[in-house]
């Protein structure tokens, strides 16, 4: 069984992130979205809790039943290869918007590679009409109350508003 871990913040997911993973769950027999806890990143907007419930149910809403089947979403503490260990996970998924992502996805790809030479990276390309879109720019426009319903699934439009205006 081809089981790969699709690892990284999703505070919040976009529809950048829904495109690699359901592209991944046609090659892998599973993929695991795992949701690092506590990201060094200033200021997120979701807890993990919530950012594993918005996953669920963005995947729930957005993939085709016999595709979300092959999809599960859990989170994680500590290194990525080590949870790939705890999962039986031989493959790490990354998707790639610009040249801008490669330096550092190359640095952590051969970094996680020589801590756990058994689990190798696969790049996916974020389709062209997501290329733009990241989770800090989400962040940021929906902290200064700007839409951003075409950027990310409806499960993450709905957690915002269930909040109110501030974040
Ligand atoms: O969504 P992000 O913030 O770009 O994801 C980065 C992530 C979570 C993939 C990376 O920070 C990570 O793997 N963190 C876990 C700790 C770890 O394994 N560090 C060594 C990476 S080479």
């Amino acid at each position: 069984m081809r089981i790969a871990v699709y690892p990284g913040s999703f505070d919040p997911i976009t529809y950048g992130h829904l495109d690699v993973v359901w592209r991944a769950a046609a090659v892998f027999d599973k993929v695991i979205f795992a949701v690092l806890v506590n990201p060094h990143k200033a200021g997120p907007i979701f807890t993990t809790e919530e950012r594993v419930q918005v996953i669920r149910e963005a995947i729930a809403e957005a993939c085709p039943a016999e595709v979300a089947v092959r999809i599960e979403v859990e989170s994680f503490d500590g290194l990525t290869v080590d949870f790939c260990r705890r999962r039986n996970a031989t493959f790490v998924v990354r998707g790639l918007r610009a040249i801008s992502d490669f330096e550092s996805e190359l640095q952590m790809a051969h970094t996680n590679r020589k801590l756990a030479p058994e689990v190798d990276t696969v790049f996916f390309m974020t389709a062209l009409e997501h290329s733009y879109l990241s989770s800090s720019l989400v962040k940021e426009i929906a902290a200064f109350g700007g839409d951003v319903g075409q950027m990310v699934p409806p499960s993450v439009s709905r957690h915002l508003a269930a909040r109110g205006s501030g974040l």
